[in-house]
């Protein structure tokens, strides 16, 4: 694995720190998870993603959702009546879903410290998150306990960088990830008795909208550890303007991801 290999999930590091823009339009905030939520609120994923798990899963019921993140999946998955939890440790995710009409009973830690009632839920969804990935086995048998009914993970299923926040963009020279879909190695890591009931995918696109690409090109270089005076740093402004379309707000920057829903339970 290359030096980017979580989701956009991880803390803030060097100078992200110093970086304070409107995540309004740039979606350049210093907080990788807010970029990320920025973006899915310009992507299509919610409304891809949310008519798949429908199909797999035609009664959410009572909704366990595991690292909710901006709550735009759950938003779209729950139910009017029905309970809707979120597991999210962001402080900056945690207002973002505050502020949602219907707010989430939001619980503010990680899964491996969240203090659940076996069966307390119908339906346990774990989204775009690390977990699959690092503690496959102990993470579904967690979700299996919580769950009445099923359990729904989405993956990575594209080829392709999992880990910094637009690094799809990039030529794999620079971002240095490992790019095998995040499903293979997913279901390569579950035992045989554990393997998902249904494994469906969809493709989308993760979009984002920004006022000054400049700011995105010096954000994707400090992450990469570029130094200051590294020649490829105007590279990476030319190559992020040649992938970028017009915009009324600036640049359009598009890349093509396929996700896939793995389901466990009844369906
Ligand atoms: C890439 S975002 C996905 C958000 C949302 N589920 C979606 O599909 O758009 C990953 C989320 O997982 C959260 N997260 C990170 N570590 C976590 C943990 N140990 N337990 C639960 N959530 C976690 C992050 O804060 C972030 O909101």
């Amino acid at each position: 694995m290359g030096r980017n290999v979580t989701f956009p999930c991880g803390h803030l590091v060097g100078r992200e720190l110093q970086l304070a823009h409107s995540a309004q339009v740039a979606g350049l905030a210093p907080d990788p998870i807010e970029i990320y939520a920025s973006a899915i609120d310009a992507s299509d994923y919610t409304e891809r993603l949310s008519a798949l798990v429908k199909r797999v899963v035609p009664t959410i019921g009572d909704l366990l959702d595991i690292g909710a993140g901006g709550g735009q999946l759950g938003c779209a998955l729950r139910v009017v009546g029905r309970r809707w939890t979120a597991i999210e440790p962001n402080p900056n995710m945690t207002v973002r879903l505050s502020r949602l009409a219907g707010a989430p009973h939001v619980i503010r830690c990680g899964w491996e410290a969240a203090q659940i009632p076996r069966k307390s839920h119908d339906t346990v969804l774990a989204a775009s998150i690390a977990a699959p990935f690092q503690t496959p086995a102990a993470f579904l048998s967690r979700c299996l306990a919580w769950t009445r009914r099923t359990v729904v993970w989405i993956v990575p299923a594209h080829r392709g960088p999992r880990g910094l926040v637009f690094a799809g963009c990039l030529p794999p020279k620079w971002h240095c990830e490992d790019e095998t879909p995040g499903v293979e190695i997913v279901l390569g890591k579950l035992p045989a008795n554990h393997q998902p009931r249904v494994v469906a995918t969809a493709e989308w696109t993760f979009a984002g909208v920004f006022a000054d690409l400049e700011r995105l090109a010096d954000y994707l270089a400090d992450r990469l550890g570029w130094a200051a005076l590294d020649s490829r740093r105007h590279e990476m402004s030319a190559h992020l303007l040649s992938r970028a379309k017009p915009h009324p707000a600036g640049h359009r920057l598009e890349i093509p991801r396929q996700s896939a829903v793995l389901a466990w339970g009844e369906l």
